[in-house]
């Protein structure tokens, strides 16, 4: 064995590593051959069951322990019709909004005794119905579920979904589901509205992907919010990234390059806003003498960029939280009919629309 396995020998990583080299992973039945006892009394002994004496309880102990036995979870899943698991589908797992909202979702699972299985679609539709299926065939117990399916990505397939689902972030129109949102259109018109206190007269917009729920939610409120302050305003003052930093950076760019006039960017997510003063950067203009900023979800590096960034804060790990003690309900059979909980956002002033910083 080399030097290097001989250190892990000696921290006892060796004997898995052997095992886990040979690719045999131990079974019940290799339990009660070296125990000397038969599969039924193991079984029993690892469910806890009584009526077993004290040495026989010992015996298959030590054989659980010599071959590392670790009980397969589907067939106790098959047998006692639970995992005991839930499964979480987000478009983004590079988008720092989205480790938040799993945060969230992790610590609520572990708190309720539920395994995560993490699965990252990129947005695309084909791959959340994939995942959906895949889910399943795990014997997951729940779904918690963000995406694009039924809004911006073809029909949200769920005739065959036999366990409870919930949506996080994205509301799905005519899906029986509960789910757990931000208030979109409020947090659009609180950071337009801080925009025109800050005597802002030129305001664009720069919203997600088209089709998205979310983006879509906080361009009406962007439209609200100026018509309502007698701005001129149209569709046509909303460009469209996606979401990304590089998205936000070209959107700016295009801006710039059609000679728009703007003296404020509303962009509908932080990452896309940091894009968008790289961009104004990139052309000498400064933030915020020449353009205010304000993005949307208050990711960590937010308040760390420079200038930092004004933006609307998402509660994003209740919103993880508050899906998952929802999800656990209805896998328990607690649930109410549907309920969909919409959380406030909250503005959060930084110099990148020279605002006195909270
Ligand atoms: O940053 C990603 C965006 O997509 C967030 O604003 C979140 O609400 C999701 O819709």
């Amino acid at each position: 064995m080399s030097v290097n396995v001989y250190k892990m020998a000696s921290k006892g990583l060796v004997k898995k590593l052997s095992r886990k080299y040979n690719n045999k992973r131990s079974t019940i039945k290799d339990v009660a051959r070296v125990a000397g006892v038969s599969i039924a009394t193991v079984s029993r002994i690892l469910n806890g069951h009584g009526g077993v004496s004290t040495q026989l309880k010992q015996k298959v102990q030590a054989a659980v322990k010599e071959l590392d036995y670790q009980p397969n979870g589907m067939a106790r899943a098959l047998k006692n019709q639970e995992s005991r698991s839930i499964g979480l589908i987000i478009p983004d797992i590079e988008n720092p909004f989205f480790p938040a909202l799993v945060r969230g979702v992790e610590d609520a699972a572990q708190q309720n005794g539920y395994a995560l299985i993490l699965c990252n679609t990129d947005g695309k539709p084909k791959v959340e119905e994939k995942y959906l299926k895949f889910l399943l065939t795990k014997q997951v117990d729940g779904i918690l579920f963000v995406g694009n399916l039924g809004n911006d990505g073809g029909q949200f397939w769920f005739s065959g979904l036999n366990v409870p689902v919930v949506l996080l972030d994205r509301r799905i129109a005519g899906t029986p589901f509960s789910a757990v949102l931000t208030d979109n259109r409020a947090g659009a018109v609180m950071a337009v509205e801080y925009l025109i206190r800050q005597g802002r007269r030129k305001i664009v917009m720069i919203g997600g992907r088209q089709k998205s729920i979310t983006s879509l939610e906080r361009a009406a409120g962007f439209l609200a919010a100026m018509r309502a302050h007698d701005y001129s305003v149209s569709e046509h003052d909303i460009y469209y990234g996606d979401f990304t930093f590089e998205g936000g950076y070209r959107a700016v760019q295009a801006l710039l390059e059609n000679k728009t006039a703007f003296d404020a960017v509303f962009a509908a997510n932080d990452m896309m806003a940091i894009g968008v003063m790289e961009g104004l950067s990139r052309h000498g203009l400064r933030v915020p003498d020449d353009v205010a900023v304000v993005g949307f979800d208050n990711i960590h590096m937010s308040a760390w960029y420079k200038p930092a960034l004004t933006t609307v804060s998402q509660p994003v790990y209740q919103m993880g939280k508050i899906g998952v003690e929802i999800l656990v309900d209805e896998i328990v059979g607690n649930g109410d009919s549907r309920q969909e909980i919409v959380l406030t956002p909250k503005l959060v002033i930084r110099r990148s629309c020279g605002g006195r910083e909270e």
